[in-house]
């Protein structure tokens, strides 16, 4: 037997008690002749010494000894010295005094420090995965996500849900990324996708008469990679048959409510039951659909007073049919041209073309961009309206309205950053709803679901998507956690011809159809259940209550921001027989062409 205990667990009640324990060699001292070791493994350190009168041997071998080793001790546990004990540990009060030390193996310097936490390169972190995972707070984040995905199962599993397997080899099921492809050895020319979501699959399971199904099912998507994006990353995905939208609503909210409880009970959830936004108030208010309600700065239209101002730039853009819409950056009146400058390029980032001001100062002053259109009576109405106080900065976007939202949206986030509002100890989750069901495709001409092929229109809608197919609402629902959308859902079309419609509408060809989803449309005329479902992330969700800023934090072996893993080099040629069996010929791009 190598270990009697963990390292995490001897206390003093197990003060005299002879125990072996084994682990890795976190950090050692020598004091006055005496070597101190703390040693590590899964569950904890703990504090060893070794005294040459007591084993000389041991103490020895120890000279040699240096971090990440292996090793394996026999020893008394033993109360620490008065002043000794470390309060910080939970083995602080004990060491254990060793009289017989083996080396299990020994081990290379690491390329970066284990026993701190301290920035290390990612891409080093990335290439040397298996030794940033013993850093403690990689494996309280695996952990944490461990303990995430076990109540999770407990807690569906309590209330009749089946979690099934479903496959990773399939055929395409859009989410509004690329596939991920297999080519076929035994059919040539011919390709599985890696599913996007088991999306499909859950509907047959319905179809089926599962009823209550869920997995904690990987998904594939060859899309940009940005911070809260992987191109294989897990979800929560669950279906229920004989449901409406609020029974699904109702379950996710009440899972997540218990989860936070049991798992992060040191969180705050900002407002029970989660506020429901309607898509379009939250663009009002907020500018996007996942927004962050952890602080106010809230979007305030002022289209109406501008337009009365004289200025060109609020003119032009209502003129085209836009908007001028401002926020309140509270106490930051007393910014200087250059700080508000700086906020000006920011938002050009995102295509405004620019960011017209009015500085309220501490002193009372007024300072703005365009202070010889601003009457008494329009300052007034604005303050008014945007509850201007002396000390405020009001920042103003005018622009076709989806730029407007755009720019404000993320400038209040990067303000709420500056200024410290975002407190990661409070969870504000809501749930967006009533999002429009499809949305133009300007570069295609054509319409594209807002969700996916698969979403139900409100049924009072449905006779919209004949005559004005942007107004008809989707029976679908986000559910939103501090500026991250962490899960996407909606009740679906359980109907042939309905579904058969929506395939015409976003200008799917009937042929192209039958052959993508003809097993779908064919399943629909076999006494299809009524059925909705939702899929939240997993990797999102742990990032958040992890407070850690990129979902790679949470996953024990993502790929880097190019989509590569960079400890195994994936992806890697292959060998020209491995092509030829598969009946593959490389073309590699131009230069001109890689991007
Ligand atoms: P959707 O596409 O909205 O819905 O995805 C649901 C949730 O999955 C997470 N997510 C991702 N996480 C990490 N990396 C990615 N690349 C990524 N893409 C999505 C997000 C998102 O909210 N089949 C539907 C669900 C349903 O209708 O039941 C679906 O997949 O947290
Ligand atoms: P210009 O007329 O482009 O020199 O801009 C005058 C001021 O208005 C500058 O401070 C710009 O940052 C600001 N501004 C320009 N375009 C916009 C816009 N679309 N929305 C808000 N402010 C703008």
């Amino acid at each position: 037997m190598y270990k009697t205990h963990t390292c995490g667990e001897l206390r003093l009640t197990d003060d005299g008690k002879i125990v072996k324990l084994a682990g890795w060699v976190h950090r050692r001292r020598d004091h006055g002749g005496v070597t101190f070791i703390d040693l590590r493994d899964r569950f904890g350190l703990v504090q060893i010494v070794l005294n040459p009168e007591i084993s000389p041997e041991a103490h020895q071998l120890a000279e040699s000894i240096r971090m990440e080793w292996v090793i394996q001790v026999e020893g008394v546990v033993r109360k620490r010295p008065e002043g000794a004990e470390n309060p910080n540990l939970s083995t602080g009060e004990i060491e254990v005094e060793v009289h017989k030390l083996n080396v299990l193996n020994p081990a290379k310097i690491p390329p970066f420090l284990i026993n701190k936490d301290e920035e290390a390169d990612e891409n080093t972190r990335l290439k040397y995965r298996y030794l940033d995972l013993r850093r403690e707070k990689m494996r309280n984040n695996i952990e944490l996500r461990h303990r995430v995905v076990k109540f999770i199962r407990d807690y569906l599993d309590q209330r009749g849900f089946l979690e099934i397997e479903t496959p990773i080899l399939f055929k395409t099921t859009p989410e509004g990324a690329r596939d991920y492809l297999v080519p076929s050895r035994v059919h040539p020319g011919e390709f599985y996708a890696l599913p996007q979501s088991p999306q499909q699959l859950k509907q047959l399971l319905m179809v089926a008469g599962v009823e209550r199904y869920f997995q904690i099912a990987r998904c594939f998507r060859d899309e940009d990679q940005r911070g809260d994006r992987q191109p294989e990353f897990t979800q929560l995905d669950l279906e229920m048959s004989f449901v409406e939208r609020e029974d699904v609503m109702n379950l996710i909210e009440d899972l997540f409510i218990q989860l936070v409880k049991e798992v992060v009970p040191q969180k705050r959830i900002l407002k029970i039951p989660f506020p429901r936004l309607k898509y379009q108030e939250a663009m009002d208010r907020f500018g996007k659909d996942n927004p962050d309600l952890r602080f106010g700065m809230e979007l305030v239209n002022i289209s109406d007073l501008a337009q009365q101002s004289g200025f060109s730039v609020f003119d032009q853009a209502i003129l085209n049919g836009g908007s001028v819409r401002g926020i309140n950056a509270k106490g930051l009146g007393d910014y200087t041209r250059k700080q508000i400058d700086e906020l000006t390029e920011f938002v050009k980032q995102f295509g405004a073309k620019g960011l017209a001001y009015i500085a309220y100062t501490s002193a009372g002053e007024i300072r703005s961009t365009f202070a010889k259109f601003l009457s008494p009576q329009l300052q007034q109405a604005i303050f008014d309206r945007m509850q201007a106080e002396k000390g405020d900065l009001l920042l103003f976007v005018a622009d076709k309205v989806e730029i407007v939202y755009e720019t404000l949206g993320r400038l209040r986030v990067f303000l709420a950053e500056k200024l410290n509002l975002l407190d990661p100890n409070v969870l504000a989750f809501c749930w967006v709803i009533d999002f429009p069901y499809v949305v133009w495709n300007e570069e295609e001409k054509r319409w594209d679901p807002s969700h996916h092929l698969f979403t139900s229109p409100m049924p009072e809608d449905i006779p919209l998507l004949d005559i004005d197919p942007g107004k008809a609402r989707g029976q679908q629902y986000d559910l939103v956690l501090n500026n991250y959308e962490i899960g996407g859902g909606s009740i679906r079309i359980h109907d042939r011809q309905l579904q058969e419609k929506v395939f015409k509408l976003i200008g799917l060809d009937p042929d192209v159809a039958r052959e993508r989803f003809g097993h779908m449309l064919e399943a629909f005329e076999y006494g299809t259940p009524p059925h909705g479902g939702i899929a939240p992330g997993i990797d999102r969700i742990c990032m958040i209550l992890a407070g850690e800023p990129n979902i790679r934090e949470v996953i024990a072996f993502p790929k880097n921001q190019a989509a590569r893993d960079v400890m195994a080099d994936a992806p890697s040629p292959v060998e020209e027989k491995q092509l030829e069996e598969l009946h593959i010929r490389v073309v590699y791009p131009t230069d001109s062409q890689k991007s």
